[in-house]
């Protein structure tokens, strides 16, 4: 009793509701903290234990340049140190888990039909066990960028219709194996960044756009790839809910959602009209184009008064199939950018931007002032924009339970600076602080629906065309012996969710 009322004290000493300190105990109290991952980006072991190569493993390996001469072959090596891990997300006091299964290590050629990796089984269910065993929920991602390579081979990956059916039968087996204790799920992450990043600007796999767009794409067309891939990764998503839903009767409490990646926007000259009207056009791409399809079964009218007949239209099976697919709102937010009206359109090189007629920028109009947004890859800190965005799906599509399956800031290692400098993160602690104290208001003041805030990234690890240059873990990897290391950040998140000593 004397621990619990000295924890007390130090809490709450008459501190005034504006000025306190947050903590844990600050959230609703089934609120959930976690961490996450990807495969990908921290397995390492591409080719160990039956998996055939994906996506990236084909894309860093074929073009190196493109990935900063780095690729995943080793990564963080989670796959082997996925025990040791779990300690340390013991040692910061989270509650939950959000990792990506790759769907390569467990159905190799990509097709159900071909045989299922039972290595592939077992290693998930091992990692999901452990979870378990020490008190950390694990949150499933599907679809986290990493498709079997075969399936871009034969047909061109979600360019075609056929990797519904695929996607679908994938999801099936995950939920066969692994339902039974997994209780969150999500279908696609960042269905924007695959589509814009992989086939309008390439720099991400499949690094596909029009040669005037980036020179060192292959092939593709910037001005309707993005469209339909998106088209398929939406089907994909509510093929996986379908049979989630269908799946097993001892699922329906559990839940599954999509994950989304929006920036919120500001207008450039915030006194000028058309520039905040490029804000609304850009957000209804940001937010809507995903999110309107999986709660109304169709695409936001603004982005088919804009984008015309490039948009793929739902028949109306698929529509119903997409209507409420989502039992949350995965939201990764890291910044937000200024965004200016677009006025020249040169129908010969039109891409996915100019047919919404807006543009974001890192500086003001003036180009003295960096405002919200991201400079040299580093994530630009606007913590008032998890907020803004926050109220605008609530407002919008009537308050929907959100978790934040991603939240965090990085740092640019070029080798010059040491260690101890890198574990001095200091900016990372306001980062967090700063977006947890928008967070709160968000929910406390304007009553949006949030139930969880997951960090990226546990552990450094590979963060696509930057290869290993930049750091997002609030633990430090050393590649050279894969030891890790605290960051600054370890120990602040640890003492803001520690809970009060239980009384026996
Ligand atoms: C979102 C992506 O889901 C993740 O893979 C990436 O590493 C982070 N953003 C940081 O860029």
């Amino acid at each position: 009793l004397l621990l619990i009322i000295s924890w007390l004290t130090q809490k709450i000493t008459c501190v005034p509701q504006e000025s306190r300190v947050l903590d844990r105990s600050s959230f609703p109290d089934d609120f959930i903290f976690g961490t996450a991952i990807s495969a990908f980006q921290s397995e390492g072991a591409t080719s160990e234990g039956g998996k055939s190569p994906t996506i990236w493993d084909y894309f860093s390996h074929t073009f190196p340049e493109r990935t900063n001469m780095h690729n995943g072959d080793v990564a963080a090596d989670f796959y082997h140190r996925y025990k040791d891990d779990i300690k340390l997300m013991k040692e910061l006091n989270m509650d939950a888990f959000r990792f990506s299964i790759s769907w390569a290590r467990l159905i190799p050629s990509g097709k159900v039909k071909d045989g299922v990796n039972k290595e592939g089984i077992q290693f998930y269910r091992a990692l999901i066990d452990e979870l378990i065993a020490s008190g950390i929920q694990p949150s499933v991602t599907l679809y986290h960028w990493d498709h079997p390579q075969a399936l871009e081979d034969e047909y061109g990956g979600f360019l075609s219709p056929q990797i519904i059916d695929d996607f679908r039968n994938f999801a099936r087996v995950c939920f066969e194996n692994f339902g039974d204790k997994v209780k969150m799920w999500t279908t696609i992450n960042e269905p924007y960044v695959i589509s814009v990043a992989g086939y309008e600007s390439g720099n991400k796999a499949v690094g596909r756009c029009s040669k005037w767009v980036n020179s060192r794409c292959q092939a593709g067309d910037s001005a309707v790839e993005p469209y339909i891939v998106s088209h398929h990764l939406l089907l994909s998503h509510a093929a996986a809910v379908q049979e989630f839903r269908n799946c097993n009767k001892t699922l329906q409490d559990d839940k599954i959602g999509i994950v989304l990646s929006p920036w919120w926007l500001e207008p450039s000259d915030s006194t000028s009209f058309t520039d905040k009207k490029a804000v609304k056009r850009g957000l209804a791409v940001e937010v809507d184009w995903h999110l309107h399809p999986v709660i109304y079964g169709d695409y936001p009218e603004i982005m088919k008064k804009y984008v015309g007949d490039k948009l793929p239209s739902f028949t109306p099976e698929e529509s119903k199939m997409l209507i409420n697919s989502s039992d949350f709102i995965g939201v990764n937010y890291y910044s937000a950018r200024f965004t200016a009206h677009l006025p020249r359109i040169d129908p010969g090189r039109t891409r996915f931007r100019t047919d919404h007629h807006y543009e974001k920028r890192v500086t003001n109009h003036s180009n003295h002032q960096i405002g919200p947004g991201e400079e040299r890859g580093i994530i630009h800190s606007y913590p008032e924009g998890l907020r803004r965005l926050l109220n605008y799906i609530k407002d919008k599509y009537n308050n929907p339970i959100i978790y934040i399956k991603e939240n965090g800031v990085n740092d640019y290692d070029d080798g010059s600076k040491s260690r101890e400098d890198i574990l001095n993160d200091t900016f990372r602690i306001s980062y967090h602080e700063d977006h947890l104290k928008q967070l709160h208001k968000a929910i406390i003041d304007d009553g949006c629906d949030v139930r969880g805030y997951y960090v990226w990234s546990l552990l450094d690890n590979f963060e696509w065309e930057f290869g290993y240059s930049t750091r997002f873990g609030l633990y430090y990897v050393d590649y050279q012996n894969l030891k890790r290391y605290p960051k600054k950040s370890v120990n602040w998140f640890r003492q803001f969710l520690s809970r009060p000593p239980v009384v026996k």
